[in-house]
């Protein structure tokens, strides 16, 4: 569900005609309609209201400040997994008793700012992190909350790349491994045990693989509650799924209602780490058509937009719906819609029927909201797209256009080669 919607053939977000936003701020863009992303939260917490619950908003999936604010006025916490997420989170207005701060690889200044800060929980993913968590609570004097991330050893079904729930996948401890853990934390006065975590993938289109993995979690907990240990916050991360093509996921009420069956006779406050599901309909990235080219029997539209901008068809062949801005023609052909990055994985689109497109149209790649421009790169020296937040009538610029000076800002020629 979404508010891009087409008016006299012309495609809108909520009430401002994506054209209108193109023609003051140009193209490549990112446009993201607040109204969806506030109608996605509101049912997706909506979804759990007879439990006790958390929603803390996944930021990788879009960590635009203003998307943050956003959802922060909403009520959202967040999800985070570097300093720059959580400084980001808070200078959003979410605070820090609502972020969990999750990852594999935590660098110790970052456990340390985080502590400070005064996080929610650490959702800890190896013995070596626990034992450092444990040293820096200690030495700064502060306790640190915190989950075991546990690998329940579940098969979400979904893209090798984002399936982390696995034993082969780098996330988490080994079930057999988590007991011994949280008993040896006991140990250490300064780390303070006070929920239990999973995260096993994303793009997940079933319920099944999250029952399981929380019928892990639960006997877990058990067991952990039998040993004396109170906790209180039972984290069951992301990973819900959304519509791209005709993938047809479980709506958030589906997806609760699973859940809450399963959590409703433990005593304790459920924390959901959604992320998709939240934004990934609520943005399209608006490209415009540069050339169209033949090379034997296959017919090329070349865009201004380029696999640094979302790179998600080229790394995980994933599908984003294409739609023309305006409607013009029914005359349809077979296209490939590539970029103008020097890689034949610069594409968005390979073999698809889209109607036929000319020099300059506008084209909405769908579905970008999520995992779009936060994994955007600067490859090829192109400069990061702008992002655009439309609000009922309104739009507002909510990252600039790069510059090719910001590109090379950082940059410095040693005086001995100039
Ligand atoms: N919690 C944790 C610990 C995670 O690692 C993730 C995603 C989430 C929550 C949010 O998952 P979601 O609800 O968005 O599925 N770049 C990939 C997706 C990577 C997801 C990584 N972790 C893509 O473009 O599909």
């Amino acid at each position: 569900m979404h508010y891009f919607t087409y008016h006299l053939n012309e495609l809108y977000c909520e009430e401002v005609p994506v054209k209108e936003i193109v023609n003051k701020f140009g193209t490549p863009i990112y446009i993201y309609s607040a109204r969806t992303i506030r109608r996605h939260f509101s049912v997706f917490s909506a979804s759990f209201k007879e439990v006790e619950h958390l929603v803390c908003y996944s930021v990788k999936a879009n960590s635009n400040l203003a998307v943050l604010a956003l959802l922060g006025k909403e009520g959202a916490g967040a999800d985070v997994v570097s300093v720059g997420e959580l400084v980001r989170a808070l200078k959003a207005g979410i605070p820090a008793s609502k972020i969990v701060y999750s990852g594999v690889g935590k660098r110790p200044d970052e456990i340390e700012l985080a502590l400070k800060a005064g996080i929610l929980m650490f959702n800890v993913e190896s013995l070596e992190e626990l034992e450092c968590l444990g040293e820096i609570a200690k030495s700064v004097g502060i306790k640190a909350p915190f989950a075991l991330r546990v690998n329940p050893n579940v098969d979400p079904k979904t893209h090798p790349y984002i399936s982390t729930g696995l034993k082969k996948n780098k996330f988490g401890i080994p079930e057999e491994e988590v007991i011994d853990a949280y008993l040896k934390a006991k140990k250490n006065p300064y780390l303070l045990p006070i929920g239990l975590d999973a995260h096993i993938g994303s793009q997940i289109t079933d319920v099944s693989p999250f029952v399981s993995a929380l019928r892990r979690l639960k006997a877990i907990w058990n067991e952990l509650t039998r040993l004396g240990f109170e906790l209180r916050y039972l984290d069951l991360g992301g990973g819900l799924g959304i519509p791209y093509a005709d993938e047809e996921p479980p709506p958030p009420e589906e997806y609760a209602r699973a859940i809450i069956e399963e959590v409703k006779p433990l005593d304790c406050t459920l924390i959901l780490e959604p992320g998709r599901v939240i934004v990934g309909n609520a943005g399209i990235l608006v490209t415009r058509v540069l050339y169209r080219k033949t090379n034997g029997d296959k017919k090329f539209v070349i865009v201004d937009a380029g696999m640094n901008d979302l790179i998600r068809p080229a790394l995980y062949q994933a599908y984003h719906k294409i739609q023309p801005v305006k409607l013009t023609t029914s005359e349809e052909e077979v296209v490939d819609v590539v970029g103008p990055v020097c890689e034949s994985g610069d594409f968005f689109a390979r073999d698809r029927k889209l109607p036929r497109l000319e020099r300059g149209d506008l084209l909405a790649i769908m579905s970008a909201g999520a995992y779009g421009f936060v994994m955007s790169s600067n490859y090829n020296s192109r400069c990061r797209a702008a992002e655009v937040l439309v609000d009922g009538e309104t739009f507002y610029l909510v990252r600039k256009r790069e510059t090719i000076d910001d590109l090379i800002s950082l940059e410095i020629i040693p005086d001995y080669l100039k």
